[in-house]
């Protein structure tokens, strides 16, 4: 393997990805702190996505280069739009293309700063569904990206995990140490995947930092997801279900605030080989934030209680101590301005 590793290195610069010559240069540059601002050049799985494409728009903002590499999924329908304002942008290079299919992965990500492993398959109650491709995509679709970064050596991985992992838990709001219980097959496949980042990291010294989203919320989110269904419901003059009383609280994060943190860690050497929760720090009631839609659209939403499901928490927090440390991480966008931005923005899918 190590005979592989060095042929990669080699040809990381030489060899068939769409980076030049001085990859070397700037990731050494990169690894050793010298230039924050310098324009990386980033591998995005997952980078047509909800988060991903977000993701893109801030990298492009900066000057960055960047790899998309994403198989759109049929999951769902309509990422193809995402990063239509970037079609003709020299700097970003678009491959559809599945991280479960090793070769084209390792070929493309030669030469790459960085890599962001967005590229997943989510959705909890779609993995209760869809144990097999959610466990596939998240697990061995990880194992091969950590894989082929071993053998193009980036000066950082990025792997997105979930707050999924925790399932319940007594204390709140949740540190990074708490006890791990997933309550679905999706948060069961995020910590199985945290669990082959470790041992890359102490078996190859892969330089890894896992980052646990905290429901993402905002422009182009999946339609799966509550915030967007809510209003898609309402939209249509339909009333939103709850499951349970509503008094579920959850911790939902704006993407901005994500994606601020993601690009934070990337810069941060102390964020290496650690595990750090992103969220708002700020859980809000289910029926609360559905009162907040209403308002925003100025619909009474009137919602339909159901029984409670066992897949959800009562409750998501993330503790943000580490992420301030680590990252000087702080979320900026309260859940009333963000409601406000997603109405401002809402387009039916
Ligand atoms: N959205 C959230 O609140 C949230 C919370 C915690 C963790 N996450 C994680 O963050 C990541 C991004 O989430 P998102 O909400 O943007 O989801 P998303 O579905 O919008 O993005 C995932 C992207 O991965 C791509 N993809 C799926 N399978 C692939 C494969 N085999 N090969 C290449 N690309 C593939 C999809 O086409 C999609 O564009 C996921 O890994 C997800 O599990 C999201």
């Amino acid at each position: 393997m190590e005979a592989d590793r060095t042929k990669y290195n080699r040809q990381g610069a030489l060899g068939t990805a769409c980076w030049t010559e001085t990859s070397w240069i700037s990731r050494m540059a990169i690894r050793y702190g010298l230039f924050e601002g310098i324009a990386m050049r980033y591998f995005v799985t997952g980078g047509a996505g909800f988060i991903g494409s977000h993701l893109v728009d801030s990298v492009l903002r900066e000057s960055g280069q960047v790899i998309v590499y994403d198989n759109f999924d049929e999951f769902y329908q309509g990422k193809e739009r995402n990063l239509n304002e970037h079609k003709s942008n020299q700097r970003m290079t678009l491959l559809r293309k599945d991280i479960l299919e090793f070769k084209p992965l390792v070929d493309s990500m030669k030469g790459s700063d960085c890599v962001l492993h967005l590229a997943g398959q989510p959705g909890v109650r779609y993995s209760l569904q869809n144990p097999a491709k959610t466990t596939l995509v998240n697990v061995v679709g990880t194992v091969n990206v950590l894989e082929a970064a071993r053998m193009s050596d980036p000066s950082v991985i990025i792997f997105a995990s979930s707050s999924s992992v925790y399932g319940v838990q007594k204390v709140t709001p949740v540190e990074e140490e708490a006890p791990t219980r997933p309550l679905s097959v999706y948060g069961a496949s995020k910590l199985a995947a945290e669990h082959c980042c470790d041992c890359y990291r102490q078996l190859y010294g892969l330089p890894i930092v896992v980052l646990r989203f905290h429901t993402a919320y905002g422009p182009r989110q999946r339609p799966d997801m509550a915030i967007a269904k809510w209003f898609r419901v309402l939209k249509e003059g339909e009333r939103p279900v709850i499951y349970g009383d509503g008094s579920q609280r959850r911790d939902f994060t704006y993407v901005e605030d994500i994606v601020r943190g993601i690009l934070t860690a990337v810069h941060r050497k102390e964020a290496i080989g650690e595990k750090i929760n992103l969220g708002s720090g700020m859980p809000v009631r289910i029926s609360d934030v559905i009162a907040l839609i209403g308002r925003a659209m100025n619909i009474e939403p009137n919602p339909i209680f159901e029984k409670p499901r066992s897949d959800e928490p009562p409750e998501t927090f993330a503790d943000l101590k580490k992420a301030r440390r680590l990252l000087g991480y702080e979320p900026k966008v309260s859940i009333e301005h963000g409601i406000q931005l997603y109405n401002s923005w809402y387009r039916p899918q």
